[in-house]
């Protein structure tokens, strides 16, 4: 069987209201493993982005312990959350986040520019990746001259090019119209095969059903089911 890379222990997450406080789970224990390809579904408010959060270290749980590649994360300081998240994690987000300042393949370029990589190398694997995507025509846009499912795609481009072994995303393909939501799963596919770890939150079940498994999170319970029957 192959190793654990991400596993959550008595996990609570609660929000205050107004009028009194919402529990989304309690005593959440995961068991995620390399090569996983995990779909998360629920109804809307049920949770799936808050949990997905909290295993990007984005946010705090209200109890219980984070363990990502080994490392229990219940102590870290914020600047070793940030280090563990770089070097481990790539997010895309429901709301793609890209920087509108930004073209989209400097969108794309920008994680390893942060790290400090060559720029051409950089720019030569930004270009790939589009290209995996089915953006490379629109690389010169800025994120307002694309559509939503353009932007959809320069920010998964974006989560794929720092090569990280876990992929957390929240709806990717949820602006993205039948093919093209096929063809960014069919991606996830091959980065399984290199091993990679994905979590992805969607409302597709055909999507979800393709995964390895469901994690099915509604009134603060999660369940495990098998997609594949
Ligand atoms: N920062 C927050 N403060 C208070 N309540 C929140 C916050 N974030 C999410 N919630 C609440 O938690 C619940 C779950 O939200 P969310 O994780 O976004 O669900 P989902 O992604 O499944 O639609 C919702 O009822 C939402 O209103
Ligand atoms: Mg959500």
């Amino acid at each position: 069987m192959s190793k654990i890379l991400l596993e959550t222990k008595n996990l609570k997450k609660s929000f205050n209201h107004s009028n009194g406080s919402i529990i989304l789970f309690d005593n959440l224990n995961l068991k995620i493993r390399e090569g996983d390809l995990v779909a998360l579904v629920g109804p809307s408010g049920s949770g799936k982005s808050s949990l997905l959060h909290l295993l990007a270290l984005l946010d705090d749980p209200n109890k219980g312990q984070i363990i990502i590649n080994n490392k229990n994360t219940h102590d870290f300081k914020v600047f070793e959350k940030d280090e563990l998240r770089r070097e481990n994690i790539s997010i895309i987000f429901q709301d793609n986040n890209l920087l509108t300042d930004f073209t989209a393949i400097e969108n794309v370029m920008m994680p390893l520019i942060i790290k400090g990589e060559n720029k051409k190398s950089i720019f030569k694997k930004a270009e790939n990746i589009l290209k995996e995507v089915k953006i490379l025509n629109r690389s010169e846009h800025f994120p307002n001259q694309l559509s939503g499912g353009e932007q959809q795609r320069v920010a998964i481009a974006r989560a794929l090019i720092s090569g990280t072994r876990i992929i957390l995303a929240d709806e990717p393909t949820g602006n993205l119209d039948h093919k093209t939501s096929k063809e960014i799963f069919s991606l996830f596919l091959k980065l399984k095969k290199l091993k990679k770890t994905i979590i992805f939150a969607t409302h597709n079940r055909e999507l979800a059903n393709r995964a390895d498994y469901k994690l099915y999170i509604s009134e603060g319970n999660i369940k495990r089911a098998n997609a594949r029957k």
